[in-house]
């Protein structure tokens, strides 16, 4: 696959801003439901954020009482994310392993860059306890073949679900309020064949 990284390191600086309508809505959306979806994480547990970006999430994880580390392979990236999460954030590929073992293991927007997924998974779960949280475009890549390599990787518990927050369009509050409130409803993941992602959370 293409070396994407220097894209990431020229846009570093204005990521954020330039991925994301309201980005700290979505990335307290998000950090919310890492929390929440699948076994529940509590104050003090560890998450491993892989491909974290400027570390958005980050911020909010730790707002969140969580103990959030994240590795990013654009060394800019990293440098922004330091500004605001310190050593907390350092660099690392998809092939990380952390020097302990972690509660939750997180990869956004990224799995689908990710050049052997099995293996990858399997070595995410050689490290995390509790559970791993990931989006993916369920339009771009079968969910099938993907919850078989979660389970390959030794997870019997996939939980899915619709994440109902447009990236690049900031909606009105109340249609946005609306939204989050039919999220977890049965048949609303069917949204997702027209827009949205699905999150996904693995755990034994
Ligand atoms: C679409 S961004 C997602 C960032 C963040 N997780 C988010 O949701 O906003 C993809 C990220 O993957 C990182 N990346 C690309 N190739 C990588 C690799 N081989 N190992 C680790 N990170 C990588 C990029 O530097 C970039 O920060």
């Amino acid at each position: 696959m293409k070396d994407v990284v220097p894209k990431y390191d020229a846009i570093a600086e204005r990521y954020s801003a330039h991925d994301y309508a309201d980005a700290e809505r979505y990335y307290a959306r998000r950090a919310k439901l890492v929390v929440e979806h699948g076994p529940r994480l509590g104050a003090g547990d560890s998450v491993l954020d892989i491909a974290c970006g400027d570390g958005g999430l980050g911020r909010q994880l730790l707002a969140l009482g969580l103990d959030y580390r994240g590795v990013d392979a654009s060394e800019v990236m990293v440098e922004v994310a330091r500004r605001t999460l310190g050593d907390r954030v350092g660099p690392g590929m998809f092939d990380y392993v952390p020097p302990a073992d972690v509660d939750a293991t997180t990869i956004f927007r990224s799995l689908y860059l990710v050049p052997d997924r099995r293996a990858f998974l399997a070595r995410v779960r050689s490290f995390t306890r509790r559970k791993l949280v990931f989006d993916f475009d369920p339009r771009a890549y079968s969910t099938g073949e993907l919850i078989a390599d979660v389970r390959a990787a030794g997870w019997e518990r996939v939980e899915l679900r619709p994440f109902l927050m447009p990236q690049r369009v900031k909606l009105p509050r109340l249609v946005q309020t609306a939204l989050w409130s039919v999220e977890p409803m049965p048949g609303v993941r069917l949204l997702t064949r027209v827009r949205f992602p699905l999150l996904v959370s693995a755990s034994e």
